[in-house]
């Protein structure tokens, strides 16, 4: 392809007005592709903010049910469910991410009741809410977590999401063989609609400091995550997984965090033809909202610009606590 030489080409000339520029426009942002996570919390008619998330708080679960209303009202599609466990409830097993009444279940049962298949609800498959050492899975005496004792308990930990009426379950503990485990356990219990959307390749990443906070585990969490999450110096490796985890049986697959890897977004569209979701995670967001409140640019700005980098790597979607401020600038 050879280009027109200046001044025959002038690229300036498609950029002069508003209607020009819609017209030339290679990607577009929508609230269809925003997916809001919501942190779950005990009680009745309760906000709890979170210091280090300016902006957002965690919700009972009849607030949930209300967040969810405002979802659906914006136009979001999806809300991901995280909760807020108490030392009281959190165990070396997790034990509690596998009773039937927790929150989770609970708030992911009202909000079907309460809109059915007016908005998706999908929820996190991980341990880290629940142990008492924050780790996502199983840990031995030397504190390793364990791989296949983990994955026996998420399933049952999907399972009991999927009987609350989960509509995307999506494994965020970064365990070989978790993905083909629970597809099997699913369609084994009659839960073939049941989606998995894996975090296929999550990092780790210094940017979750603030999700700790939110859900408790942040004084927990002793070392790091390093010998299941990924090293944030591969992309090989995130091919790699994503390839494990469709053929596993993954519907969809999410690249977290999101920013600093949009490299890795691209990478995976590029290689697979699945829709790919990127997660723009509690340290992105805190750092826009610092970045906003230091006057360093226009909050609304910097949201759209950041949201719709994501679609312009490839991503169908964005896990983005800004979704519903997102969603409503689109909208109005
Ligand atoms: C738990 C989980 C984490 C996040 C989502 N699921 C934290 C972690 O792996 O330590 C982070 C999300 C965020 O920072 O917004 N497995």
């Amino acid at each position: 392809m050879t280009n027109a030489a200046f001044p025959d080409l002038r690229l300036r000339r498609t950029r002069r007005t508003g209607w020009s520029r819609a017209m030339v426009r290679e990607t577009h942002l929508a609230p269809s592709n925003l997916i809001w996570p919501l942190f779950v919390c005990p009680g009745t008619a309760t906000e709890e903010p979170i210091a280090s998330l300016p902006g957002v708080s965690r919700w009972s679960v009849d607030r949930i049910v209300e967040r969810a209303k405002d979802a659906v009202a914006a136009g979001i599609p999806c809300i991901a469910l995280f909760p807020y466990t108490e030392a009281g409830r959190r165990s070396d097993d997790g034990a509690e991410a596998l009773n039937p009444d927790n929150l989770m279940c609970r708030a992911t049962a009202a909000v079907k009741d309460a809109l059915g298949d007016a908005i998706g609800v999908l929820t996190d498959v991980a341990l880290d809410p629940y142990t008492s050492h924050g780790q996502d899975g199983l840990v031995d005496e030397g504190g390793y977590v364990l791989n296949d004792e983990t994955v026996d308990v998420l399933v049952g930990q999907a399972l009991n999401q999927a009987r609350a009426g989960a509509d995307i379950i999506a494994p965020s503990d970064m365990m070989d063989g978790r993905v083909g485990a629970i597809r099997e356990a699913l369609e084994m219990e009659g839960f073939t609609h049941v989606q998995i959307m894996s975090y296929a390749a999550k990092y780790a990443s210094a940017f979750y400091g603030p999700f700790r906070d939110a859900v408790g585990s942040r004084g927990l969490l002793k070392g790091d995550k390093k010998t299941y999450q990924m090293d944030p110096a591969n992309v090989e490796e995130a091919l790699r997984e994503v390839e494990a985890d469709l053929a596993e049986g993954a519907d969809s697959v999410m690249v977290k965090p999101g920013l600093p890897y949009l490299d890795v977004v691209r990478a995976v569209k590029d290689h697979f033809a699945v829709p790919v979701y990127a997660y723009q995670v509690s340290g992105e967001y805190a750092m826009i909202e610092a970045a906003a409140a230091a006057g360093a640019g226009d909050r609304d700005a910097l949201v759209l610009e950041t949201l719709l980098a994501f679609r312009r790597a490839g991503a169908a979607g964005v896990l983005s606590y800004h979704a519903l401020h997102a969603a409503r600038i689109l909208g109005a």
